[in-house]
């Protein structure tokens, strides 16, 4: 693949994943951005100017994405609304962006023939109960909680049906909680560092018994590289990294950390509908194309992830005002 779109590349996995593949292969790179809220050029300064370019549009605008998807071998769709408690304040771009976006993407893809990997979320399975020795495969029924995992579920069906009914050269995967620099301050890790940076305390949703399976988003863009060089046409696959952590031990160990007593946080409102864990077994990815995730120690991931908020307060500062107005008003 020489020439490949990436849609929501201005985003935090997006722009991950175009530096992880101007760095590991010879393809330049055409990104998709509505630059949304979510969006960041930063994240982009200092790539090769002749290997990667920036179309501002909407991936739900036919007439921007048919002419460049046909001008590509290949499409990575990571182009999204992603918080979901955002698709609980409004969830009327989460069902135009994810679902309407995905639908034109796959017509386009459809017209021109050209090979597309869909980026999604391993929320499309629901929740776990916190004892359940199962975590999720490629064959757990779908039984998404909140309109963000709803449309990235329904995201998820339209691929495989026009991998069937239409020939679509399409592969999914389906990743867990992501962390890493340049996620946007109002996730969860994001936002609690800069919490502490700003001299507040850390805010967890009920009893912070929730678990997710984290892992470093170079991980996730090393896996979804691999799929689309090597993935089996119709197949999805589950990336995780073994990353399960209730969220009281990340905000202790984030405290530990930068410095401050482990006991130093709120409990607030919980989030409605808040599913309880998520685990991956990413066992096929790993068996059948090799792929092992190279952030093993979670301690030192989140100590650099720290770090770079530290050293990146100009970007993320003039957006902290908002975002916590926005979940003040929810007594979040
Ligand atoms: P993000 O919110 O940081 O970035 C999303 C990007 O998509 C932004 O640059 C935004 O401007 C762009 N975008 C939004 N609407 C658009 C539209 N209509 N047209 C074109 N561009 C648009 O999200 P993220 O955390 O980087 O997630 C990227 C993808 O990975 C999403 O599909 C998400 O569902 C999936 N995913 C995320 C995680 C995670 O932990 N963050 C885990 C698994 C899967
Ligand atoms: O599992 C993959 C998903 O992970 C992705 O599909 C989503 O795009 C991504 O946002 C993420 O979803 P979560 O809802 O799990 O992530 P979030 O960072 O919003 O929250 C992580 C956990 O922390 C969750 O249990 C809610 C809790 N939380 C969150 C915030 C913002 C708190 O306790 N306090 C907070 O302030």
């Amino acid at each position: 693949m020489h020439n490949i779109l990436v849609t929501g590349g201005a985003g935090f996995i997006g722009s991950n994943f175009v530096h992880h593949v101007v760095g590991n292969t010879d393809a330049t790179v055409t990104v998709l951005d509505k630059m949304t809220y979510a969006a960041s050029s930063d994240a982009l300064a200092g790539l090769p100017e002749d290997r990667v370019s920036l179309v501002v549009g909407d991936v739900a605008d036919a007439t921007v994405v048919d002419p460049l998807v046909a001008a590509h071998d290949a499409v990575v769709h990571f182009a999204a609304e992603s918080h979901n408690d955002n698709s609980l304040r409004d969830p009327s771009p989460f069902i135009q962006t994810n679902l309407i976006g995905t639908f034109t993407l796959l017509e386009a893809c459809r017209k021109a023939d050209v090979r597309l990997h869909h980026v999604s979320t391993d929320e499309v399975y629901g929740d776990l109960e916190l004892d359940d020795p199962k975590r999720f495969t490629e064959d757990t029924p779908y039984q998404p909680s909140s309109p963000y995992s709803a449309s990235k579920a329904g995201s998820d069906h339209l691929v495989r049906a026009w991998v069937r009914s239409f020939g679509v050269r399409a592969t999914i995967s389906n990743c867990s909680n992501n962390y890493g620099p340049w996620q946007h301050i109002e996730k969860f890790i994001p936002r609690q560092i800069t919490e502490v940076i700003e001299g507040r305390r850390p805010r967890l949703y009920g009893s912070g018994e929730n678990v997710r399976d984290w892992i470093h988003t170079e991980d996730h863009s090393s896996a979804v590289l691999a799929i689309l060089e090597r993935g089996r046409i119709g197949e999805t696959y589950l990336i995780g990294a073994d990353g399960e952590k209730n969220n009281l031990e990340v905000v202790r160990l984030i405290l530990r950390l930068m410095g401050r007593p482990e006991d130093d946080f709120e409990h607030v409102t919980d989030r409605a509908g808040h599913d309880l864990r998520y685990a991956i077994d990413s066992g096929k990815l790993r068996a059948e194309l090799g792929w092992t995730p190279t952030y093993g120690d979670f301690e030192d991931g989140l100590a650099q992830t720290i770090s770079w908020y530290e050293e990146h307060a100009d970007w993320w500062r003039p957006h902290k005002q908002a975002v916590e107005s926005a979940y003040a008003a929810k007594g979040q």
